[in-house]
């Protein structure tokens, strides 16, 4: 199969061709989705099967309106209408019970609950509206790799697997967008993302949060948390604190392969980086690096020579919640030092 880049004005093309039951990338504000039909069976299972996805792992519905959730939805309650209200469209992703067999299993994953969300991206909500039916949009990358922040990524990935990708350029946050349950008597987070806790609870009150508690031997409430994600083929670690490069340098010099280096620029200009080490600018702020982190972890997929990379780890608060959860599972948890 040829992979046709549609450009935004070529939107009638890419909704003619998610009506024919195949299968085109689209952009949001956070990464590529990898967009079908959500009422077309036999084109949600092409997703899998693209991805190499397991199949108890459900899908976000992206909808261009809350008409369009509440088809499927049982009623909304004021705490949901608030915070769509609020948040979209945009990077939040909010679980709700469905009437039944609303929609299909291939969708759910078996479960009585589905994820709805509005993304912020002007190509893609048109693309919603043309095609006339509401878009499944897991992240658009092989599973276990990091997901996409540009059209090209998705190309890398999945060139030959798929009709189109609608190029709208970078996406705008780069880490998905926050889980939150809604189908529980107590709100809970099930995956950090643009969207913080305090944001939410600023509109309706207590969250829980559960994504970034998730261990192996426990069952996450997003099925999509227990698989291994965002995962190069080079061994990644974590840079806690801003004395440690010291000892990553001289780690790195010892080294016969090539180490790749993800920090701001304020790491970045103050060392004498050794020659096996190749470098990757997140710029300034937890903001530029969440933007920038798949990029440079693909970035760096890209070159078998190097073996291990070292990125720099953030506060946990705020957006940085969001990044330490998606670069704790990219490095399995591995901390420099603390090994
Ligand atoms: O920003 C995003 O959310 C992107 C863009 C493309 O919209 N999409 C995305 O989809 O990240 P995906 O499939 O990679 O992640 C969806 C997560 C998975 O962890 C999945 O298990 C969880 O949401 N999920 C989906 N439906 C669920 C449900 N009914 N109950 C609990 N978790 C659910
Ligand atoms: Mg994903």
């Amino acid at each position: 199969m040829q992979t046709k880049i549609f450009t935004p004005d070529q939107i009638d093309q890419a909704a003619a061709k998610i009506n024919q039951g195949e299968l085109v990338s689209f952009p949001t504000e956070t990464v590529y989705g990898l967009g079908a039909d959500a009422t077309n069976v036999s084109a949600v299972e092409k997703v899998y099967a693209a991805k190499g996805r397991p199949s108890d792992n459900p899908l976000i519905v992206h909808v261009a309106d809350v008409a369009t959730v509440e088809k499927y939805s049982l009623p909304l309650d004021e705490k949901v209408k608030k915070l769509i209200k609020q948040f979209w469209p945009g990077p939040l992703t909010i679980i709700l019970k469905l009437k039944k067999d609303a929609l299909s299993k291939k969708v759910t994953g078996g479960l009585e609950t589905a994820a709805f969300r509005n993304p912020a991206n002007d190509a893609t909500i048109s693309l919603i509206k043309e095609a006339g039916v509401p878009l499944v949009g897991p992240s658009a990358n092989t599973s276990g790799k990091p997901s996409p922040t540009l059209a090209e990524h998705v190309y890398h990935d999945l060139n030959g697997k798929i009709a189109g990708i609608l190029d709208a350029g970078p996406t705008k946050f780069g880490v998905e967008s926050t889980v939150i349950d809604m189908s529980t008597d107590t709100p809970v987070i099930l995956r950090p993302g643009a969207v913080t806790k305090e944001q939410l609870e600023e509109v309706i009150g207590e969250v829980e949060e559960s994504g970034k508690k998730v261990t192996n031997d426990e069952i996450p409430k997003a099925p999509g948390m227990k698989y291994t994600h965002y995962s190069p083929n080079a061994s990644v670690e974590i840079v806690d604190s801003d004395e440690d490069w010291d000892d990553v340098i001289s780690f790195s010099q010892s080294q016969d392969h090539q180490v790749g280096i993800l920090a701001t620029d304020k790491i970045l200009n103050k060392q004498n980086w050794p020659k096996n080490c190749v470098t990757f600018s997140l710029q300034n702020s937890i903001n530029t690096a969440s933007h920038l982190l798949f990029a440079g972890l693909r970035k760096f997929d890209l070159n078998p020579e190097i073996k291990t990379i070292f990125v720099q780890g953030f506060p946990d608060v705020g957006l940085g919640d969001a990044y330490m959860n998606r670069l704790s599972k990219s490095a399995g948890q591995k901390h420099f030092k603390k090994v």
